[in-house]
């Protein structure tokens, strides 16, 4: 069992999906959250309450994570309330159902800016509070990053894979300053976002392909957590696979 107390972490885009299940699992093993998204809606507000019935705290930031000005205040939000920050997971992420011949520049600007651009500006800042006292930083990348994806998707390929260069290049410059940088990989995990780009009958057709069926996002939310607690001490630089035997490396 990790144990997070006395952590603070920060989630992108955990409102709903894969950032929540990881959210959760992450207050579960006692860390205080920080999540953030786009808007504060109803679901977003349960989260947080969810958090907080757990016993941990647990504070809202709106940022889109695409911008400089709005992810600085961030991270000037989190360093005045703590004065450290233990963990980030760049989660924050989407995809466009569209082939090569369909996908326009701005387009392949907008999943980049959403993809990868998102990592390095938190992680830039992330690092600067992080150096202090060290850290873990976790960055979501997908299976479609090692094997592109069936269907084209060629941004949303392109930036899964720099997820891989980026956390290689920031996992050496962070071993100076106590910082594990890591990414994982998962493969198709129940979310709004998988059922929107396979939909219903596709996903019940890749649950039948996977030796060990869908993922959800618990089963994300404790992979990142051993990476993040004392079970990953000794691991920076990596790729882990969360994917149910969907495919080996
Ligand atoms: N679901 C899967 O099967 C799967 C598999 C592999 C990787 N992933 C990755 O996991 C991450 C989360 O995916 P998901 O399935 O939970 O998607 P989702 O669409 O269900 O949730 C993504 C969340 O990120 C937020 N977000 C989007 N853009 C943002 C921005 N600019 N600033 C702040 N928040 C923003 C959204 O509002 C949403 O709450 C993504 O990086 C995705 O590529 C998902």
């Amino acid at each position: 069992m990790e144990d997070l107390k006395g952590k603070v972490a920060l989630v992108t885009g955990s409102g709903r999906g894969l950032g929540k299940g990881i959210a959760l699992v992450l207050a579960e093993k006692g860390a205080d959250i920080f999540i953030n998204d786009l808007k504060l809606d109803d679901a977003v507000k349960e989260v947080v309450e969810t958090i907080r019935v757990l016993g941990r705290k647990c504070i809202f930031i709106k940022a889109d994570v695409t911008s400089e000005e709005e992810v600085k205040s961030m991270f000037e939000s989190i360093y005045s309330e703590y004065g450290r920050l233990d963990i980030l997971v760049n989660n924050a992420g989407t995809d466009k159902s569209q082939d090569i011949f369909a996908t326009s520049l701005s387009d392949w600007e907008f999943i980049m800016k959403t993809n990868i651009t998102s990592c390095f500006l938190c992680s830039k800042y992330a690092m600067e509070i992080m150096k202090k006292k060290g850290g873990s930083i976790v960055n979501v990348s997908s299976v479609v990053g090692h094997q592109g994806a069936l269907k084209g998707h060629v941004h949303y390929s392109a930036s899964k894979s720099g997820i891989f260069g980026v956390t290689k290049a920031l996992a050496r410059t962070g071993a100076t300053f106590g910082i594990r940088v890591n990414a994982i990989a998962p493969g198709v995990i129940e979310t709004e976002l998988s059922r929107t780009t396979h939909g219903e009958e596709g996903m019940k057709k890749l649950g039948a392909s996977i030796p060990l069926g869908l993922g959800n996002t618990r089963d994300v939310g404790l992979s990142v957590a051993f990476l993040c607690g004392e079970g990953g001490r000794y691991i920076t630089g990596i790729t882990l696979d969360i994917n149910g035997g969907l495919y080996f490396r």
